[in-house]
């Protein structure tokens, strides 16, 4: 079992612009994808954008039930 703690990384979104959100874990550059999926054969990244500036604090954990937002679930 891992020691490693997870926790939100808050970044600041700008309105309109395309994001990749890692979904397997692998990328060096967390909350976004790297592309290390391909090199692991995991799981794709998930697109989103947002309608308008804002920050918002993105998970790591990859258990949350609202990706690519941080829901509490890395506190389970
Ligand atoms: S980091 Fe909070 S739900 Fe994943």
């Amino acid at each position: 079992m891992s020691d490693k703690k997870y926790a939100p990384i808050a970044v600041e979104l700008e309105k309109d612009k395309r994001y990749a959100w890692c979904t397997c874990s692998h990328s060096s550059n967390q909350p976004f994808c790297d592309g290390s999926h391909r090199a692991h054969n995991a799981t794709p990244s998930l697109g989103f954008s947002v309608e308008e500036d804002k920050k918002a604090y993105l998970c790591t954990c990859k258990q949350t039930s609202n990706p690519p937002y941080c829901d509490g679930s890395h506190n389970q």
